[in-house]
């Protein structure tokens, strides 16, 4: 069990439950001792008089041999010992008084209380009695000491606890039930919020913040929601920071290479023919300076989301079948081709020209990568369904693919994968994190995979433009 909402939820109502049935049952099993003891006690009370009324009128009218043998058959009954007193402390049946019972002996001749009495926490009782002939008598009878009746755990919890034990029972569970459930979604919801907030951060949603909600508390996890609201604070500054010193180099550099270029032109004219293969490669390196540097601005583009305002609908069809077109010319230099078959209209939303760049660095990877003499597939998928309705582009190439813990890392800007399997790479490690940017910023996807059969396999995701949905709005 994950869920933190059960784990609260559950330890809490349980402890509370087990609690309660403790109190109940301990509640019951003293009240059912206390009323043991005093029904013991009312017994002993009614032995008492009963006997002694008894033995009194068999004593006055057959004398002590008859008492002494009834009390016998009697005492061997219920394990009693009877004695019984006239005048003060003389026992008539000429038994051996027990101190304990001599020392009760002066109490019962002071008392004026009629009817039975009880001493020794109920163990010896007595009653002062007058007899037919009108003598009086005093009869003791010594109890053994209470034993408790044995009973079973279901007739303890019918008889003592009762329905109304249990009736008491389950109205303290459902109402514990409810403060639980409260208790734990208290705890829990600013902690799925503070969660919700850092999955979106980490999705790039820099300027998402906690809800106030949260921060309306007055406890710790308020403290933990301005904390992480801090943090991003200072992450989007950080990130927005780094964007911005990216372009605003790529632009300072723009022009003293665009001097370089005029000064080569130059240099060439008054160049001898020894120097050539210099200039030429001043040449070679400043065009490949220019291509970093226009990348490196294409990818600040997307991450500054300013083209969203120039986004339009286009068939993503058309342009996927240019960038085939393009991209099987080059192809042809290695033996290759790139396949694609279009064929129906798929309209999206965003700006051509950076959807199509973004195609474009995707499509030409597969061209580079993919073996000689081989194909490269790209398949358009165009879904319209009631809950979502997306484009999908699928670019499969044959080649080395990428290793499985890669399958990210060739998404972060500058990586490139580096082994022997692969041809050496003069690429910049931007193309796909200018393609992935440019996707999200369309609300789309790109994502890699290797295919079973071999090769890197490519998808990328944009929601379709619904017209007969925007026409209804
Ligand atoms: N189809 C593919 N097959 C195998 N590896 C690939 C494939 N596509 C990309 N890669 C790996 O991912 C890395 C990153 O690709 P990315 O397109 O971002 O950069 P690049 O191609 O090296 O440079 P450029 O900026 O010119 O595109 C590549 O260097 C390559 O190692
Ligand atoms: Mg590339």
């Amino acid at each position: 069990m994950r869920s933190l909402f059960f784990k609260i939820f559950l330890w809490f109502w349980l402890g509370i439950a087990v609690l309660s049935a403790m109190l109940v049952i301990s509640a019951a099993w003293l009240r059912s001792r206390s009323t043991d003891q005093v029904r013991w006690r009312q017994r002993n009370e009614l032995t008492v008089h009963l006997r002694a009324q008894r033995e009194s009128g068999l004593l006055d009218r057959q004398g002590a041999q008859s008492v002494a043998s009834d009390l016998g058959t009697l005492e061997q009954s219920d394990s009693t010992r009877d004695y019984i007193f006239e005048e003060g402390e003389r026992e008539v049946l000429g038994q051996t008084i027990p101190p304990q019972i001599r020392s009760i002996l002066p109490m019962f001749a002071e008392s004026s209380q009629n009817g039975p009495q009880l001493f020794a926490d109920g163990r010896i009782g007595g009653e002062n009695v007058v007899g037919p002939s009108g003598r009086g008598y005093t009869f003791i009878v010594y109890f053994p000491a209470r034993s408790a009746v044995p009973r079973s755990l279901l007739r303890f919890l019918f008889e003592d606890v009762g329905s109304e034990g249990v009736l008491r029972l389950l109205g303290v569970l459902v109402a514990a039930g409810f403060f639980c459930y409260w208790l734990a979604r208290h705890i829990t919801r600013p902690i799925d919020k503070l969660r919700s907030a850092a999955r979106q951060i980490a999705d790039e949603h820099l300027d998402v913040r906690v809800d106030p909600e949260v921060l309306e508390r007055e406890d710790e996890l308020a403290d933990l929601g301005r904390d992480f609201d801090r943090m991003a604070n200072r992450i989007n500054s950080l990130v927005t920071a780094q964007r911005q010193l990216l372009i605003d180099v790529s632009h300072e550099f723009r022009s003293p290479l665009a001097r370089l270029n005029i000064a080569l032109g130059l240099a060439r004219h008054e160049a001898n023919p020894e120097t050539f293969e210099h200039l030429d490669r001043i040449e070679l390196e400043t065009n490949r300076l220019n291509e970093l540097i226009g990348q490196l601005l294409t990818l600040a583009r997307a991450n500054s989301g300013t083209d969203l305002q120039r986004k339009k609908v286009f068939d993503l069809g058309t342009l996927v079948q240019e960038v085939a077109a393009d991209s099987n010319y080059e192809a042809r230099s290695r033996n290759c081709t790139v396949k694609f078959n279009p064929g129906f209209e798929c309209m999206v939303e965003g700006a051509p020209e950076m959807v199509r760049g973004a195609v474009e660095n995707v499509v030409r990877n597969a061209v580079r990568h993919t073996a000689e003499g081989t194909e490269v597939e790209i398949a358009l998928q165009c879904f319209d369904d009631t809950a979502k309705s997306c484009a999908v582009i699928h670019v499969r190439d044959h080649g080395p693919g990428v290793p499985n813990h890669e399958l990210r890392r060739i998404f972060h800007p500058f990586h490139r994968v580096m082994d022997g399997a692969r041809p050496e790479n003069d690429g910049t490690g931007l193309g796909l994190a200018i393609a992935e940017r440019t996707f999200q910023l369309y609300g789309g996807t790109v994502r890699a995979s290797n295919s079973p059969e071999g090769g890197l396999v490519v998808t990328l995701e944009l929601p379709a433009f619904d017209v007969a949905r925007t026409s209804v709005d």
